[in-house]
């Protein structure tokens, strides 16, 4: 069986996932769940990133131990995963030793290779991104992104060789362009590597926080150079488990647009100085904004994601973060665009559907439809099958999501057109409502089959009620009906609710 090992960013503990976080976590587990159901074994691997100075001084500032605030933080983290339905095989802690052992190893096959030499750093550093800065990458003298004065530092480092790794990085992005996506990074990031790269620091001073270098323990590893490991630590590289090569390299790295520098470009060429294979892709997803505005929690514009979870479930809010946003591009989140999509493809659109073809299948053919030759939905439906595979594969997640919904705009359609509630009145025409209905109800099980991954938890309910068994479900590239069944179905509470007076607000955290 094909494999398939995907990764999202490993987060920052210093505060709780934010709307911005669980967009990157929601696409994963979207990518995985598709995945898994078309065949790969998949491993989505996610994570927390612990060793930054920011996490410590706030364990410092809550009266914890580092390590006490960071178990804390992971339970308020998997809470928050598991309330979104996020489907991850692992996760990982860099306070872990599975990752230390990884870091160490793969920082002594640096050393080996000769890319690792000592110096003097002096310069800025912005503790938020964690990032030494130049002078050129200053707004008004602030970091633009957290629009505070980086510190001046200057200490005694171990650096490492980045800058003799830029033509080998050019030929990857010129040799395999789908190495980033989508091209507007690669096109960024390539002008960035003609530029000139300059050699990175890969320590700092030790302060008690942080993975020792093992030739010098009074030194840390650097944040970054700590973290991008844990990908390759979590397959057991560090331990040299048997099989860790076979579950290496990742097929996929998703992360944000402001961190697929560290992923496309020192990433890359920490494992070709360690003589690790490096991961067959970086996608770099764009940001989700709130009413126009940078989620920032200074600005007090930061989502949480369990308010629209609690108020409307998981779901809604998947699908409208999938759906909503060009995968790749900047999106916008406002409660009046997510409750008006979720009246208009939830309530009124799929749910209502759900609901008019079982009371219809009840009431006119005692909730049995028998499967029936002649379908003019199944080529609608193949045809959308395909285009969802193919959008799904190439990561347009938002065109997967239209494909399906496209399925149910037809049966909508279709329904209206052949009217089988006037059909039924006469009671000689029973084999032609059957046919309309078995046809409606089977397009709309292949709309719930696609799907799935998006809407993972509504989609199983969908199915149990058009008569489709969710472990049956396996997405093909030509999914679409199966005419060898009769469907048994079942009527149910209303999927979604309308909103109507419920449209109470939740406030901005
Ligand atoms: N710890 C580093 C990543 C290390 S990976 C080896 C980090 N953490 S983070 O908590 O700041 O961000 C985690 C992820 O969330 C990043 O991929 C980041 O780009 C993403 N996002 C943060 N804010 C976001 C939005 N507003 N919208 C979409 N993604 C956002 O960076």
């Amino acid at each position: 069986m094909a494999r398939f090992y995907l990764t999202t960013a490993i987060d920052y503990v210093n505060s709780p996932p934010h709307l911005g976080t669980a967009y990157e976590k929601i696409t994963a587990d979207v990518i995985a769940r598709f995945r898994r159901a078309a065949g790969y074994e998949t491993r989505l691997l996610m994570g927390n990133d612990e060793h930054s100075l920011n996490v410590r001084r706030k364990a410092e500032a809550e009266g914890l131990s580092p390590l006490d605030y960071c178990g804390k933080m992971e339970e308020v983290f998997r809470q928050v995963w598991a309330k979104l339905d996020i489907s991850f095989d692992d996760f990982i802690r860099t306070t872990e030793q599975r990752h230390h052992l990884g870091v160490r190893r793969l920082l002594e096959a640096i050393r080996a290779s000769g890319d690792l030499y000592e110096g003097t750093y002096e310069g800025w550093y912005c503790v938020s991104c964690e990032a030494f800065k130049q002078e050129k990458d200053l707004v008004e003298g602030a970091c633009p992104l957290h629009r505070a004065r980086p510190d001046w530092i200057r200490e005694r480092n171990h650096f490492f060789r980045l800058s003799a790794y830029r033509d080998r990085l050019l030929a990857l992005y010129r040799e395999h362009p789908e190495f980033i996506e989508p091209e507007t990074r690669r096109n960024e990031l390539t002008n960035v590597l003609e530029a000139g790269l300059m050699d990175l620091s890969v320590s700092r001073p030790g302060s008690g926080w942080g993975i020792p270098l093992p030739f010098d323990e009074a030194s840390v590893v650097y944040v970054w150079f700590d973290a991008l490991t844990n990908y390759l630590s979590a397959t057991g590289y560090g331990a040299d488990e048997p099989g860790w090569d076979e579950r290496w390299p990742a097929d996929l790295h998703i992360v944000g647009k402001d961190i697929t520098r560290f992923h496309a470009v020192i990433w890359p060429a920490m494992l070709m100085a360690g003589g690790v294979p490096i991961p067959k892709q970086v996608f770099g997803h764009g940001f989700v904004n709130f009413g126009g505005e940078r989620m920032s929690k200074s600005l007090g514009t930061t989502v949480n994601p369990l308010e629209a979870a609690d108020h409307f479930g998981a779901d809604p809010l998947r699908l409208y973060l999938v759906r909503e946003i060009h995968y790749g591009q900047d999106g916008d989140f406002s409660w009046d665009r997510f409750e008006a999509r979720y009246d208009a493809d939830l309530a009124n659109s799929l749910g209502n559907l759900v609901s008019r073809i079982t009371s219809m299948a009840k009431r006119y053919r005692g909730g049995r439809l028998a499967p029936s030759a002649r379908s003019r939905l199944a080529g609608i439906a193949g045809d959308a099958a395909r285009r969802y595979h193919e959008a799904m594969m190439s990561l347009r997640l938002h065109e997967g999501a239209e494909a399906a919904f496209a399925i149910v705009g037809a049966v909508n359609e279709f329904l209206t057109e052949r009217a089988p509630w006037r059909v039924a009145k006469d009671p000689d025409a029973g084999a032609e409502v059957n046919e309309i209905l078995y046809e409606a109800a089977e397009a709309t099980r292949v709309a719930a089959v696609l799907l799935q991954p998006i809407m993972p938890g509504s989609a199983t309910r969908i199915l149990g009620r058009l008569g489709g068994a969710p472990d049956e479900v396996r997405l093909k590239r030509d999914d679409a009906f199966r005419p060898d069944r009769p469907l048994v179905t079942r009527v149910g509470a209303p999927l979604w609710p309308r909103l109507g007076a419920r449209r109470a607000r939740p406030s901005p955290a």
